[in-house]
């Protein structure tokens, strides 16, 4: 009895001492368990959030690759695969894409994922499951309005400004702005042209005043405005025909109604610079000179000019890339100021005119004018149209562009 009762004994300590050997074997394999998941290598594959000016090409879209852990750690022990080898393989795109739907063009907020291959992620859910952890975090893309930004109606420059009595495209459609600055609805007439813009203020309807079947001039009038334009804008009105005025600054500042008046008729309005600078031998910052002009036009009717042309024609990739906007050249001089003489300078555009021309002049002489006087109804009867030079472009498929510059727009 008391024998049998010893060895009970001795077999309960075994036992006891078996269990404990078991849960300090579970204790050290979940201990081991947590350590190997503490530094299991992490990847993360992450679209840094990014932005570009409308128009400005696209960087390149990609997904920064970040890891934490021992990069040497064993992913397939055949092909000795590690964590850095992968590592490399995604920094070479590898293995996943990154899907985007951005236009460069139109404004907004775009979202930007990394899709991960199929064959990837049955890796990462299997064989890899235990020796790595692996997210993905998705990104944003603004392309932010050339212009500048919304607030409620009305639309800020990024110069701090509003946008008075012009157009704006914004998030792939045109809206325009009142003088003052609030977005437009319904039907309107602006500049000569009848338009219809929806509840939310985007463009419905544009008349068209120009036929693109139909050959077609753009006059052009420079270092203006002077004391003869007014009588050139009543005959350009009385014939329904427009002109592209590229001014000084200087002179933009001395007739503001003649400013509103060209825009009131549908002509254009162009910058000459302030004082009739050669942009390219500047030594101040060549904008300033641009700006001046753009703020004296602004004085006007609220907005700048659209187009360009340099005083001269005197051009380079520097100026032009800090114009900011396009440079007009021209493909018909008529050297009005030489030939001072009405019927020579109309004669000499009649026998060389052509269809997709832009013609320049200079509107702040009075022989300049009477042969434009001239020339707009003979060219009419002719069978042109005369158009702006931004018509002119459209009317030929072309978009212009800021840090180009153009001579003619002729047909293909
Ligand atoms: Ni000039």
């Amino acid at each position: 009895m008391i024998n049998r009762e010893i060895g009970n004994l001795e077999y309960r300590r075994k036992l006891v001492k078996a269990g404990v050997v078991i849960v300090f074997m579970g204790i050290l394999f979940c201990l081991a368990r947590a350590i190997h998941n503490k530094y299991m290598p992490m990847i993360t594959l992450k679209v840094e959030n990014q932005s570009v000016m409308q128009g400005e090409e696209l960087p390149a879209i990609q997904a920064s690759v970040l890891c934490k852990g021992n990069p040497a750690t064993i992913l397939d022990r055949q092909s000795n695969y590690t964590v850095e080898k992968f590592l490399d393989d995604l920094k070479a795109e590898k293995g996943y894409r990154i899907q985007h739907e951005i236009n460069p063009e139109v404004d907004g907020v775009y979202a930007v994922s990394v899709i991960v291959d199929k064959k990837l992620k049955e890796k990462l859910q299997g064989d890899w499951h235990r020796k790595v952890k692996f997210q993905v975090q998705d990104g944003t893309f603004e392309v932010q309005n050339q212009y500048g930004e919304w607030e409620k109606d009305k639309f800020k420059k990024w110069d701090g400004t509003y946008v008075i009595s012009d157009f704006v495209k914004s998030k792939g459609s045109i809206y325009y702005f009142d003088k003052e600055g609030k977005m437009v609805t319904g039907e309107q007439m602006i500049r000569k042209r009848k338009y219809v813009f929806r509840k939310n203020g985007t463009m419905e309807y544009a008349e068209k005043k120009v036929d693109p079947q139909k050959p077609m001039i753009a006059l052009t009038f420079d270092d203006g405005p002077g004391k003869y334009t007014d009588t050139l804008l009543a005959t350009l009105d009385s014939y329904d025909a427009r002109a592209t005025f590229f001014m000084l600054g200087a002179n933009a500042a001395k007739y503001p109604e003649t400013i509103e008046r060209m825009e009131a008729i549908g002509c254009e309005l162009g910058n000459h610079s302030m004082n009739h600078a050669n942009l390219v031998k500047l030594i101040l910052p060549e904008y300033a000179e641009i700006d001046a002009a753009q703020a004296a036009i602004s004085q006007a009717v609220g907005h700048g000019a659209d187009v360009l042309r340099p005083p001269y024609g005197s051009v380079d990739g520097k100026v032009l890339g800090e114009a900011g906007i396009p440079s007009i050249m021209w493909s018909l001089d008529t050297k009005d100021w030489k030939r001072k003489d009405a019927v020579k300078i109309s004669e000499y555009v009649l026998n060389y005119v052509s269809d997709g021309d832009i013609v320049l002049m200079h509107d702040i002489h009075g022989f300049s004018v009477d042969a434009a006087n001239i020339l707009i109804p003979t060219l009419l009867e002719r069978g042109y149209q005369l158009v702006t030079v931004s018509e002119l472009a459209e009317a030929r498929g072309i978009e212009l562009e800021k840090g180009e510059k153009y001579f003619h727009f002729y047909a293909n």
